[in-house]
């Protein structure tokens, strides 16, 4: 690493969090993330109301993360921003402001990949972090995108295996929804099924090749099984709701360990790391400690607020990319679709 002393500025915006964060040489100094509340009553994300919100989010976002990290912004090395993949008018809003600071401050500008970036989290400079050395897996987990990853460099990374419908973080928060839990409620299942019985009901899995992942039938498994109950006992969620968490989590942590093990054998790498919102989740979690226990995996957590969408991961990603000389030209344009390898 570079022994010059150099600011980045990250901005995220792709989905329903406004977040800015200033990093100093991999450091981070500030991280700070606007949720929004809007999209809970309507059960996901609104789009509309989503870029409306980023808009009158960033700039109080932005010069909060300065504030914190107690720097101007004239001391700003460059800035980095989310492209893509998300939602395009939520991406438009950090673009554009990301072109005009870095426009206004002469600086370099630097366009980050939210799926590398999720990854990359790992490379934060933390006191008590061991990040992973090159080549690892990573198993990515969130609300859009579901994927197994061979990463032999920051920038080089191969899509071992990837979900054929719906993400993993849609799982919870579809399931979640069934259970007339408010949205994301991901976050919600893990926390009841702490206190229930996960051989309390059997849930299908999927069946698919060997590094892929599939979760919509699983989702309509769930669907019917519920209904099924309701008609028979109108208050089985209410009766049965930590079992039925607690059930369904074990379901799809099976799923997500079993892949994981396909990779370890495909690969023989067995250096692993998670990333994304669901890798929050503390049964993925706890499944890691034990591999890392029985089968000599050595394993690579993210801290908690790295996790969710956060735009520590876009400034560490834009350090990274920084120190290679890696800028962007300012005709970039945001993207919706993007690939991790992109
Ligand atoms: O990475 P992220 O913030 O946004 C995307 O890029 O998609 O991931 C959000 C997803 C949501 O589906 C949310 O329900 C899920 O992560 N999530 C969790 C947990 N915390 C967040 N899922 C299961 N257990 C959790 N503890
Ligand atoms: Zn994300």
């Amino acid at each position: 690493m570079s022994q010059k002393s150099i600011y980045i500025l990250g901005i995220e915006s792709s989905c329903d969090d406004t977040s800015a964060s200033v990093i100093h040489n991999g450091k981070v100094l500030s991280n700070v993330v606007a949720n929004q509340e809007i999209h809970a009553k309507y059960g996901g994300v609104v789009p509309e109301l989503a870029s409306r919100a980023h808009q009158q989010n960033i700039v109080p976002v932005v010069q909060q993360a300065l504030e914190q990290a107690n720097i101007d912004k004239s001391q700003l090395n460059a800035i980095a921003f989310t492209r893509g993949p998300g939602l395009m008018g939520s991406l438009l809003v950090g673009t554009s402001f990301a072109k005009s600071l870095a426009l206004g401050l002469n600086i370099p500008l630097i366009d980050v990949n939210h799926m590398q970036a999720h990854i990359l989290a790992h490379f934060i400079e933390e006191e008590d972090a061991k990040k992973p050395p090159f080549p690892f897996v990573c198993l990515t987990i969130s609300g859009g995108h579901t994927q197994i990853v061979k990463v032999s460099d920051y920038f080089e990374m191969e899509i071992l295996g990837e979900t054929i419908d719906d993400a993993v973080g849609e799982a919870y928060d579809k399931s979640a929804k069934i259970l007339g839990l408010p949205y994301p409620g991901g976050p919600l299942i893990d926390k009841y099924a702490q206190e229930g019985n996960p051989k309390a009901f059997k849930f299908t899995k999927p069946k698919v090749g060997d590094l892929d992942f599939s979760f919509s039938g699983l989702k309509t498994g769930i669907l019917y099984f519920i209904q099924k109950q309701v008609k028979e006992n109108p208050n089985f969620i209410e009766e049965n709701l930590v079992d039925i968490c607690a059930s369904i989590q074990y379901t799809i942590v099976e799923i997500l360990m079993d892949k994981l093990k396909n990779a370890v054998k495909q690969t023989d790498i067995k250096h692993i790391a998670i990333a994304g919102g669901v890798s929050a989740n503390s049964e993925i979690r706890k499944r890691l400690a034990l591999a890392e226990k029985h089968w000599n995996w050595t394993t690579y957590v993210p801290k908690f607020e790295y996790t969710t969408d956060n735009a520590a991961m876009i400034a560490i990603t834009g350090y990274l990319k920084h120190l290679q000389n890696k800028h962007s030209d300012i005709a970039i344009t945001a993207q919706a679709r993007l690939k991790v390898t992109e």
